[in-house]
C-alpha cells in the first residue's frame, strides 16, 4: 500500500488525529460535495459513499498511528438498471480513492467482456493482462461483468479472464480497485456461480431507478450545464415525456433523458433556422420550447424512439 511507502521504521507516529481537518485537506470533502451537487437523488448511494469515505479516512488515520496492518478490500459491485448513474459514480469513486491514497493515479478504465476476452485460443490472457496493466493505480470498471461467465459453453474463454481477474484482485488490491457493474439479478447469479468474486468484493452498492420528478430535475440540470433551459410549457411537456417514456421499450433512466435532450436541441436548432427572419438573442438560442419536446414520437405512442443520435461513445451502455 502506497500510503505507508514513506514510512520510516523509526519515524515518530502521530499521537492524535483531527478527522474533520483531514476530511477537508484530503479533498474528500470536495468529492462528496460534487457528488451531492452534480447528482440528483441517489440518496442511498450517496449515503453508502459517505460511509465508505468515513471508513477509509479512519483507516488511513489508524495506519498513520501504526494501528492498521491489512489493506482493506475495496473491490465493489454497482448494481442497477441502465442509466442509473453507475459509471458516473465510479468516476467519482476513483477520485475519492486517489485522494485517500488508496490508488496512485485515480483513473477509471471502463471495459466489457469484449475488451478482456479474445476470439481465439491464446488471445484472452494477453488481452486481459493488457487491460489490467492500463488500470493499475486506478479503478477497473467492468460493465455487465456477468457476460464473462457463460456456463453453457464449457470452452468459453471468459473463464480464463475470470481466473486472471481473481488472482489480480487478490494480489494487487493495494494498487487496483475493481468495480463490477450490471443488472442486480444477473449479478447475483454471477456471484453465486463464482464465489471467488463474492469473497473478494466487500462493498455492494445498489442504484435505484429514478422517479419521474428526479428525471425531470435531471433534465433541467443537464440543460443548465449546457446553457439551455425550458420555458414553462416545455418543462410541462418534458414532465409528460418522462412519464410516457418510462413505459416504453429500452427505457434507460437518466440516459434516456440525455438522449431526449440531444434530440430536443436538434429540433430547436431546426425550428430557429426555419423560422428566423431577423436576429436572434441569447435567450432565443438557449430556450427549449414545448414543440421541441412534443415532436417526439413518444407522444404518439411511438416505439423505439430512444435511438441515440450521435456517436458510439454516447450509445455506450444504452442496453447495458
Ligand atoms: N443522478 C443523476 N443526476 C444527474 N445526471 C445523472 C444522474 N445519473 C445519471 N446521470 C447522467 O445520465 C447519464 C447516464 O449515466 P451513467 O452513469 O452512464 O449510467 P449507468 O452507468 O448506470 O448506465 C450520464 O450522462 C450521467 O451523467
Ligand atoms: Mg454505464
Amino acid at each position: 500500500m502506497n500510503i505507508n511507502s514513506d514510512c520510516q521504521p523509526d519515524r515518530e507516529l502521530p499521537q492524535t488525529v483531527d478527522l474533520a481537518a483531514e476530511y477537508e485537506s484530503s479533498g474528500v470533502a470536495d468529492v462528496l460535495r460534487e457528488l451531492d451537487e452534480d447528482l440528483i437523488g441517489l440518496e442511498p448511494v450517496k449515503q453508502r459513499i459517505r460511509e465508505t469515505a468515513a471508513l477509509l479516512l479512519v483507516d488511513r488515520a489508524r495506519r498513520d498511528m501504526g494501528l492498521s496492518t491489512e489493506t482493506p478490500t475495496l473491490h465493489m459491485s454497482f448494481t442497477g438498471n441502465p442509466g442509473t448513474g453507475k459509471t458516473t459514480v465510479a468516476l467519482m469513486m476513483a477520485g475519492l480513492l486517489k485522494r485517500l491514497g488508496y490508488v496512485r493515479k485515480g483513473h477509471l478504465v471502463t471495459v466489457t467482456r469484449d475488451d478482456l476476452v479474445g476470439q481465439y485460443i491464446g488471445h484472452t490472457a494477453p488481452k486481459t493482462k493488457e487491460v489490467l496493466k492500463k488500470a493499475m493505480g486506478g479503478v477497473l470498471f467492468i460493465d455487465e461483468a456477468y457476460y464473462l461467465y457463460k456456463p453453457d459453453n464449457e470452452r468459453d474463454y471468459g473463464q480464463e479472464a475470470i481466473e486472471i481477474l481473481l488472482q489480480v484482485m487478490e494480489n494487487n488490491r493495494d494498487d487496483l480497485v475493481v468495480i463490477m457493474a450490471g443488472y442486480a439479478d444477473r449479478m447475483d447469479k454471477f456471484f453465486a456461480a463464482n464465489p471467488g468474486f463474492r469473497s473478494r468484493i466487500a462493498h455492494h452498492i445498489e442504484f435505484p431507478d429514478y422517479t419521474d420528478d428526479e428525471l425531470l430535475s435531471i433534465s433541467e440540470l443537464m440543460l443548465d450545464q449546457q446553457n439551455y433551459g425550458f420555458d414553462e410549457e416545455a418543462r410541462a411537456a418534458m414532465a409528460e415525456y418522462v412519464s410516457l417514456r418510462r413505459n416504453q421499450p429500452h427505457f434507460a433512466n437518466a440516459r434516456s433523458i440525455r438522449n431526449a435532450l440531444d434530440r430536443a436541441r436538434l429540433r430547436q436548432a431546426n425550428r430557429l433556422f426555419a423560422s428566423n427572419r431577423g436576429s436572434l438573442d441569447a435567450k432565443a438560442l438557449s430556450t427549449i420550447e414545448q414543440s421541441d419536446i412534443r415532436q417526439s414520437r413518444v407522444f404518439e405512442g411511438g416505439l423505439d424512439v430512444d435511438r441515440p443520435v450521435v456517436t458510439k461513445a454516447s450509445t455506450e451502455g444504452e442496453t447495458s
